[in-house]
């Protein structure tokens, strides 16, 4: 029997594409650029499944085809707003993702941020490569402790779990959520954290907010002006969930007027682009989406794509199907 005919979008660790060519017929990306959607709308008349990434834009558009030959698309990652659901599983295909493996690095990397934000250390890194350090003072580069202090976390998944045991075993911080659903009593105990009823409570309560919630069309902006107005004075806001989550204009403008405190963020609306309002905004942390990034992780993606894979391929139910 003939092996079944599998697109890797972009360039995935080597030893998973490796084990990948044993079981199927593979097609890899060795230029690693992104996939257009005609490439994609294309594929999916040529393969038996395609393994995506964020920078696939699977929108509804790419699923208007005639022919699909495509059975499952097992997205490399655990967000999958850039993948229209609805129009794949109407186009009789399954869809998957990789939850639990990135949740230890992505909170890693949402910790990385806040220290950053609160301890200045990008401004700082960047003054002692320019030159520009003149030496030790009271005075300078003066941030905010980031221990002992009041943290928020919206979306109280696997990954905001982990930033909330980052925050409150390593740090001491007290802990607040706020998720759409009401939270377990034993998970909230497990880091003695307090579910709030919403976002104004929750950013006029705390001195850091970490966002952990799902991107797409019913999270967009829901970081806005009006929320960030209610802010505690030199709140700052982290995200590494989704950057349509947040109203990027309104939160450079909160960032210039002293709204807000200060901001880490490593995903971005539109990524790569970024808007050249949050580029010259005071007080921010940028980094190019790396929360799932390192060795470790991301071959633990791409073998819990493969699992996915694998039971599709055989005609078994996959471990992380998304609906
Ligand atoms: C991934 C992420 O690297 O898994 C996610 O949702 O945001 C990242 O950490 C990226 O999505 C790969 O597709």
């Amino acid at each position: 029997m003939s092996k079944a005919k599998i697109l890797i979008t972009r360039k995935w660790p080597q030893s998973v594409e490796a084990e990948l060519m044993k079981h199927y017929d593979v097609q890899c990306n060795d230029s690693d650029v992104a996939m257009t959607v005609d490439d994609l709308r294309a594929a999916l008349g040529e393969y038996d499944a395609i393994l995506p990434t964020v920078t696939d834009n699977m929108g509804a558009a790419v699923f208007e085809t005639a022919t699909i030959r495509t059975k499952a698309i097992c997205n490399y990652g655990v967000g999958f707003s850039h993948i229209d659901v609805p129009a794949a599983q109407a186009a009789g295909i399954t869809v998957t993702n990789t939850p639990d493996v990135l949740s230890e690095c992505t909170a890693d990397i949402a910790m990385t941020l806040m220290l950053m934000v609160a301890r200045r250390a990008g401004e700082g890194e960047r003054e002692v490569r320019a030159g520009a350090w003149s030496g030790w003072r009271p005075t300078h580069l003066i941030g905010k402790k980031a221990s002992n202090k009041k943290v928020g976390i919206v979306g109280f998944g696997r990954i905001g779990q982990e930033f909330a045991r980052r925050a409150h075993f390593g740090f001491n911080c007290e802990i607040f959520v706020q998720n759409r659903s009401q939270v377990a009593q034993n998970k909230l105990d497990a880091f003695n954290a307090t579910q709030v009823p919403d976002l104004e409570t929750l950013f006029q309560t705390c001195d850091v907010v970490s966002l952990h919630c799902p991107g797409g069309a019913a999270n967009r902006h829901l970081i806005n002006a009006d929320i960030m107005a209610q802010s505690k004075s030199g709140l700052i806001l982290i995200n590494t969930a989704r950057g349509e989550v947040v109203d990027e204009a309104a939160l450079a403008q909160a960032l210039q007027n002293g709204t807000i405190g200060g901001a880490g963020l490593d995903v971005f609306d539109g990524e790569p682009n970024i808007m050249s309002d949050t580029l010259n905004a005071p007080s921010i942390v940028m980094l190019p989406h790396l929360g799932s990034a390192t060795d470790e992780t991301r071959v633990e993606m791409g073998m819990r794509a493969m699992e996915n894979l694998n039971a599709i391929m055989t005609g078994k139910a996959p471990r992380d199907p998304v609906t």
